[in-house]
């Protein structure tokens, strides 16, 4: 009798990776991790009642200096989406420290939502600083845990996200006016939307690429092995899982 093959194990991965969509209500955040996670677009989204996540599986591959290829990690990313209203900011604002990167989105047809941008900023920086995020979490991911001495960092990856590009007749901030915010800030921009997909993939992937090099940045720092230059290729890991609505 042919052997069935048995599905793969839900802990079958080489990193869980937890990252965080922040940004004010109404922005899109729910939206974009359902276009990331599932493809699709609900026109319809209800609010975000405190705190939801959502899964996915990808394989992550390092290229070195040389252009070679790396070893394939396979990645189980568990996306925490938060809810955007005032009224569970103490709740949401508990999820950060737990957090290896951040997707701080703001919606480009709604000014206010990008003059809010420095209060996330500030609010995640506060929060990382006085949870110390520390390298030992980020081995934690992989299961190796030791003690460590130093800071993993003080200054969060973080990709910002200027959402709703499809509606460009109701834009109200400018691209050169969001790019000057972003340079003064340090961050990674991309404009995106969770209603076409435009850039959806690519913000998480950028993210996943910080997070993965500073990562081995870390592991270098402490090990003193060298595995720099690295760059992605990303594609879904079979048996990828789907999201989860808590
Ligand atoms: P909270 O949960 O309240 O914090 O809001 P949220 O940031 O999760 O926003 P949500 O995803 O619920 O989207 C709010 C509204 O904007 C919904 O009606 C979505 O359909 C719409 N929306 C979200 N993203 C886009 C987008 O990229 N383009 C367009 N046209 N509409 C979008
Ligand atoms: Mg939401």
């Amino acid at each position: 009798m042919a052997k069935k093959s048995l599905p793969a194990s839900r802990l079958d991965y080489d990193y869980l990776l937890k990252f965080l969509a922040l940004g004010n209500a109404g922005v899109g955040k729910t939206s974009f991790l359902y276009q990331y996670t599932d493809g699709i677009f609900h026109s319809k989204f209800t609010t975000t009642v405190g705190i939801d996540f959502r899964e996915k599986r990808v394989v992550y591959r390092s290229k070195t200096v040389e252009g070679m290829q790396g070893k394939s990690q396979r990645i189980h990313l568990q996306l925490w989406d938060t809810a955007g209203q005032e009224r569970f900011r103490s709740l949401t604002t508990a999820f950060f420290r737990d957090s290896m990167g951040f997707l701080l989105l703001f919606d480009l047809t709604n000014e206010q939502s990008f003059l809010s941008i420095r209060g996330w900023l500030e609010q995640l920086k506060v929060i990382i600083l006085k949870n110390s995020y520390s390298l030992k979490k980020i081995l934690s991911a992989k299961l190796i845990s030791y003690q460590m001495t130093h800071a993993y960092t003080d200054n969060p990856d973080i990709v910002l996200c200027g959402n709703k590009a499809d509606l460009d007749d109701q834009r109200e901030v400018s691209e050169e006016e969001v790019k000057e915010t972003a340079s003064r800030y340090g961050l990674s921009y991309l404009e995106t939307s969770a209603a076409t997909g435009q850039n959806v993939n690519a913000a998480v992937e950028l993210l996943l690429d910080k997070v993965m090099l500073r990562m081995d940045q870390a592991v270098e720092d402490a090990f003193g092995t060298s595995k720099r230059g690295q760059t992605i290729q990303l594609k879904s890991y079979p048996g990828d899982s789907q999201g989860c609505a808590c």
